[in-house]
């Protein structure tokens, strides 16, 4: 996962998967294999992440969260670095699922993400409007400025990646309109540009929000959309297959 400007394809599995599906990701490890152009991981729930590491053999692995200490009282939490320790090598932080239900700050994101890049973290930071927001015409504003307030200044510095997951696109089989992906990834761009100087162009910006195997091809086509992050069609390799595809051939 060096590159910066490879695709990359990001599964999250978020509350789902037991040991009993190690088998499919071992599947869907062997097939990144088969799409070298393509950069791919699988974030799992944290009580896989050991078993899954170890079974993938190489492909890359992370978590969903992290806390923004190293250690201490915090009762269910876990730290950058036990993510680290299990074997993973990135983690989402600030999916818009925690900004909702844990209530998780702008604030708090920014300092998740600088813990988890100081402990050696592949990072990836999501934003993303609600519906009332798009249809208020508060989008552009609302998720430039998620980006600015949940970015540290180390963004840049060390590999981090952004995602732009529209919330009413989650798990609802509806996608952005490819006008509104490319504005506002356009957008985004400009502000990591203006904030970052020319290492705000090596920061991948990922959509996420029912991707799948029949929209992936036009959604990765879309300027400025370095990848996807996919919820719900990453859970077999059946329905990641096609989406690995084509991300592969735009990499041609
Ligand atoms: P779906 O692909 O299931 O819409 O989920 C997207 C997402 O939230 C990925 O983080």
């Amino acid at each position: 996962m060096r590159d910066q400007m490879r695709k990359l394809i990001v599964g999250n599995w978020k509350m789902n998967g037991t040991s009993r599906d190690v088998s499919e990701i071992i599947a869907i490890a062997e097939l990144s294999g088969m799409h070298a152009a393509v950069d791919a991981a699988l974030c799992l729930p944290a009580t896989l992440i050991d078993r899954a590491s170890q079974a993938a053999g190489g492909f890359a692995i992370g978590g969903q969260d992290c806390h923004m200490m190293e250690a201490g009282a915090h009762t269910g939490c876990l730290s950058a670095e036990m993510l680290l320790d299990a074997g993973a090598v990135l983690t989402i932080i600030g999916h818009s699922e925690r900004r909702a239900a844990q209530h998780e700050q702008d604030s708090d994101i920014r300092a998740k993400a600088e813990a988890a890049q100081v402990a050696g973290l592949q990072v990836i930071v999501c934003v993303g409007e609600t519906l009332d927001e798009r249809e208020s015409k508060k989008a552009l504003n609302v998720v430039l400025g998620q980006l600015h307030q949940s970015l540290p200044e180390t963004a840049a510095s060390q590999w981090l990646s952004v995602a732009y997951e529209p919330v009413w696109a989650i798990g609802t089989g509806r996608v952005a309109d490819t006008n509104d992906v490319a504005e506002m990834h356009g957008a985004m761009r400009a502000a990591l540009v203006e904030r970052f100087g020319e290492d705000g162009r090596k920061i991948r910006i990922l959509y996420g929000g029912s991707m799948n195997g029949d929209n992936a091809a036009q959604l990765l086509a879309v300027p400025n959309v370095d990848g996807g992050l996919i919820g719900g069609a990453s859970l077999t390799a059946a329905k990641f297959r096609p989406i690995l595809s084509a991300a592969a051939a735009l990499s041609k």
